[in-house]
């Protein structure tokens, strides 16, 4: 390993990134209340361990959506990864594949779907990969994109629920974040929407959603994305109990707790202290007991994952981490930060007393 930890990945990653590309990756919304708010919450809540519980035979193993993966960690969708190393989402998908989990490549990707899936099915012929969905003004490009991604191979759509219009990130701003030359939307090329410029006086890529992505996406339209496809649907961007039933009832397979790594709306509530309320309210509702959370949001430790499943998360998503990990050491980059979440996960859940996922309970967060 070339970092002890992600903190300190984060800090020498910094340093092969330019300055534009670190802030972008890095930023949150505002003040940044949200996204110091999703650590410090990780942070406060206290894992009551259990002793003298054989913990000699140990798996990570576990399910989502009917896909069995090595831990219950998946590499979470974040944008245009060229920006951090050349081989960009390809080094990401072998990475992912390699480590046995599923990758959820985003929309906003500098490689084609078919590329990234085509990368991760070399390196294991059952790789999953989930596509994160934008929803685009055009809904006939957007139904286009659905149809290359599930034809490609993705498995399950994660569709981004959070983002009407992109929240104000003040280092974009400042910076006025476009993609570089050579660089673009590679999905969305070939209906002529693939180039993030300045146009905006903020940032351009501020300025590509307002002018591009539909702010008029609805519940209804669940129902149309669901009318396009077969695969499983994901509800991304999900804090409140409310919003969590309404995705189950729209025939939902799962919602992803998320406030978009604090890069939306500042202020939102942490996503570990989201997740409590959200669980509770399924586990109270009879129907869908297939419904499936996730969460992602802050997680740095092996703790964060006991912490997240321990409220009734299935698993979590990482996300920055891996960027850190690509602009470090591309694929190879990437593979060691799954690795070093997946001893750092074996440890904490062996040092709860705690020989698989499944045995991560809420007992582990104390009395009430
Ligand atoms: C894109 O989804 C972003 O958060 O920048």
């Amino acid at each position: 390993m070339e970092f002890v930890n992600l903190g300190e990945l984060e800090a020498r990653a910094r340093e092969h990134l330019e300055d534009f590309a670190y802030d972008y990756y890095s930023s949150g919304a505002n003040d940044e209340i949200t996204l110091g708010e999703n650590r410090e919450a990780f942070d406060r809540r206290r894992l009551w361990y259990r002793v003298l519980v054989d913990v000699a035979e140990r798996s990570l193993t576990t399910r989502v959506l009917g896909k069995e993966i090595s831990m219950p960690v998946l590499v979470a969708p974040t944008a245009f990864h060229r920006l951090a190393c050349e081989a960009g989402e390809l080094a990401t998908a072998r990475a992912a594949a390699a480590a046995g989990t599923v990758m959820v490549l985003s929309t906003l990707s500098n490689t084609s779907v078919e590329d990234v899936v085509a990368a991760a099915r070399e390196v294991d012929r059952q790789a999953a990969v989930w596509f994160q969905l934008y929803v685009y003004r055009d809904r006939e490009a957007t139904a286009g994109l659905v149809e290359r991604a599930v034809a490609a191979g993705c498995s399950a759509l994660v569709l981004t629920v959070d983002a009407p219009l992109l929240g104000r990130r003040e280092r974009d701003v400042q910076n006025r974040f476009a993609l570089p030359p050579g660089l673009e939307v590679k999905n969305l090329l070939p209906v002529g929407l693939g180039a993030v410029e300045t146009e905006d006086p903020d940032s351009g890529l501020a300025g590509y959603f307002a002018s591009q992505l539909d702010p008029s996406l609805s519940w209804k339209d669940l129902e149309w994305l669901r009318s396009l496809t077969e695969v499983p649907i994901l509800v991304k961007g999900v804090v409140r109990p409310d919003d969590a039933l309404r995705a189950r009832d729209h025939g939902a397979a799962g919602v992803v707790v998320s406030n978009h790594g604090g890069r939306q709306l500042d202020t939102a509530p942490a996503t570990i202290d989201a997740l409590e309320p959200i669980a509770e309210a399924l586990a109270r509702e009879p129907g869908s007991p297939s419904f499936e959370v996730l969460l992602d949001g802050g997680v740095r430790r092996g703790t964060d994952v006991i912490k997240a499943l321990a409220l009734g998360a299935r698993a979590v998503l990482l996300g920055r981490p891996i960027l850190w990990g690509l602009a470090l050491d591309g694929q190879s980059g990437a593979g060691q930060v799954l690795e070093l979440m997946r001893r750092e996960v074996d440890l904490a859940m062996a040092l709860c007393g705690c020989r698989e996922p499944r045995e991560v309970g809420r007992d582990l967060l104390g009395p009430g």
